[in-house]
């Protein structure tokens, strides 16, 4: 079951759950969404509100759904999944039906339009969030060469900022 809590009484380091431990990004509706891990992102404070920043691929299949979607969902699994994440982040939505390899449980949250979001019953912690802002990542954002040297392929990242709604523990 599913807890709102304050993001001030999070005792989470950011640090280690989004770079080491790793966490869900899913986009879409109920009918139609993907899911990929991440270990890249950032939370924080602008614009007067607490967010969550993306950094996503334009050659990722859950690029179009973020590029699509109001919002999204950041979904922090349960200990012992780190297979359900490597393979979420091994594998594309194009050619793999996610749900039916993972096992991951699809569950629904409202945004505060009424648009549903989605995460799953495996998650601890789910930060649903509203898209306010897309950046795209080009090479003249890129100050030193050892960053710009990452993209040779031009496959840049596309930058997410995202209000955070609602902080949902599972309890
Ligand atoms: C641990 C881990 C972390 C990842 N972090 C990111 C990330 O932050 N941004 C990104 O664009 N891709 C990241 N990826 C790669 C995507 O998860 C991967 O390409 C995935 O297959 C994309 O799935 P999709 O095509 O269904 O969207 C990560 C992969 C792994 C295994």
């Amino acid at each position: 079951m599913y807890v709102e809590v304050t993001a001030d009484v999070l005792e989470m380091n950011p640090f280690t759950a989004i770079g080491k431990d790793g966490f869900l990004i899913t986009a879409g509706s109920p009918e139609n969404f993907n899911i990929m891990t991440a270990s890249w992102g950032s939370m924080g404070v602008l614009w007067g509100r607490n967010i969550v920043t993306l950094y996503v691929k334009a050659s990722r299949y859950t690029h179009k759904f973020l590029e699509e979607s109001e919002g999204f969902t950041c979904s922090f699994l349960e200990p012992g999944m780190k297979d359900t994440l490597q393979w979420c982040g091994q594998h594309s939505g194009r050619e793999n039906d996610k749900i039916a390899a993972t096992g991951l449980v699809p569950e629904y949250i409202l945004s505060p339009t009424g648009a549903e979001r989605i995460t799953f019953k495996q998650a601890s912690l789910v930060l649903s969030c509203t898209k306010v802002s897309v950046m795209q990542m080009e090479k003249s954002h890129l100050v030193v060469p050892e960053l710009q040297n990452r993209y040779k392929d031009g496959d840049y990242h596309t930058v997410y900022i995202g209000f955070i709604d609602k902080v949902l523990a599972n309890q």
